[in-house]
């Protein structure tokens, strides 16, 4: 089966190829990246190198450049990963959201619609159904109410792909996850960033009061949803996908425990004005798709993090050049201010 994997040089997507990869070894994956500051290509270069897979440098909201790939190849299955992703920097520049997030998701779907394509799946986030209070957990029926430009253009491109399967009846399905963490991850989320700052003995910025709540999913089980939905899930459905309940944790929490882990002291902490508008709670009731697709969380949120920092602590080469370069830049221009609190 021919495959299209977009954003697949980002975090999610790679992991995503490796994994299908291994769960799928007779499909014929092409992996498509416009290789922004949050793409980079060491994070498939074992199977790019062995020629396991085709890779093409695209933009999504690039009509004649999509066009032309999809007359190139008669793709099967299409999976949308490509996104501008972090809340933060859609605070500052929402257009590339709108441009990336939308447009590009539109795109894809006019031109998959008319390629043929037998299914698109397109990779969503809870953030869509904006913030909850300290009870609750969001449905697929939980209206849409997201807070920032990155959530908003999300959910726009949510409703536009569910119109393409209304009105044109071209099959399609949206999967919603809580935050995921885990190899590969930009440094510029919580988890890395925090990992690679307490290596070098760097603070750790906090947010506000350390207590709102992210639900933790472990990438891989991430990716074990997406091939459930991709190959068995119902036209049209959205299916949510999260962590169980001991994978909810306060921000201050998740800190503690990864300075405990590197052994490095607490001072490191260094609470920082709030994120605008930031969202308090996210807790996902993934009932739906354990019932129809069998699917659930396999890792403890411990174990899962062990993981994770000890694969940041042993790709030092991996992120080192990254922290020194663009993002450092985004950051000390954006955030500078408020560390210096
Ligand atoms: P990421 O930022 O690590 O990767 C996004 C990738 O998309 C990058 O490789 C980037 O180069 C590529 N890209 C950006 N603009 C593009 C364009 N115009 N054309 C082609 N490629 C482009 O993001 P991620 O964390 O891997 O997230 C992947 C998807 O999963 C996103 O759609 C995101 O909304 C969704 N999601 C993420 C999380 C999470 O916790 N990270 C949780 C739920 C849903
Ligand atoms: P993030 O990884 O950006 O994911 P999202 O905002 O999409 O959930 O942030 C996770 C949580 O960590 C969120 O509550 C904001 C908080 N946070 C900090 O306290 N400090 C930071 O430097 C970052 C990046 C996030």
């Amino acid at each position: 089966m021919n495959v299209l994997v977009t954003g697949a040089a980002g975090f999610i997507g790679s992991n995503f190829v490796h994994y299908v990869l291994a769960e799928r070894p007779k499909w014929q994956i092409t992996a498509l990246d416009l290789l922004t500051y949050a793409g980079n290509l060491e994070n498939i270069a074992a199977p790019l190198n062995q020629k396991q897979i085709d890779f093409v440098k695209i933009d999504i909201t690039d009509p004649k450049a999509v066009e032309q790939l999809f007359q190139k190849t008669k793709f099967e299955l299409v999976i949308n990963f490509a996104a501008e992703s972090h809340v933060d920097r859609s605070l500052y520049n929402a257009n590339a959201f709108v441009s990336t997030n939308v447009l590009g998701t539109q795109n894809l779907l006019n031109v998959a619609k008319a390629s043929g394509v037998n299914r698109f799946v397109q990779i969503s986030t809870d953030e869509v159904y904006g913030s909850l209070g300290p009870t609750g957990r969001f449905l697929e029926t939980t209206p849409l109410d997201p807070t920032s430009p990155y959530a908003a253009s999300k959910a726009a491109a949510d409703l536009m792909a569910l119109a393409f399967f209304k009105t044109h009846k071209f099959d399609l399905v949206i999967t919603r996850c809580t935050n995921n963490y885990g190899p590969y991850q930009f440094p510029e989320k919580l988890i890395p960033l925090f990992i690679t700052n307490a290596i070098y003995d760097q603070a750790l910025p906090l947010y506000g009061d350390g207590l709102n709540v992210r639900s933790w999913l472990y990438v891989t089980d991430h990716c074990e949803a997406i091939l459930k939905v991709a190959e068995s899930g119902k036209s049209g459905e959205v299916y949510n996908i999260g962590g169980s309940e001991d994978c909810e944790m306060p921000n201050i929490a998740i800190t503690k425990t990864i300075l405990k882990h590197l052994g490095k002291p607490e001072t490191l902490i260094k609470p920082v004005q709030d994120r605008p508008a930031h969202d308090r709670r996210y807790a996902i009731d993934y009932s739906k798709i354990q019932r129809e697709l069998a699917w659930q969380p396999r890792t403890p949120l411990p174990e899962g993090l062990a993981k994770t920092i000890e694969w940041y602590r042993s790709n030092e080469q991996w992120w080192r050049q990254i922290k020194s370069g663009e993002y450092l830049k985004f950051f000390e221009h954006h955030y500078g201010e408020r560390l210096a609190q």
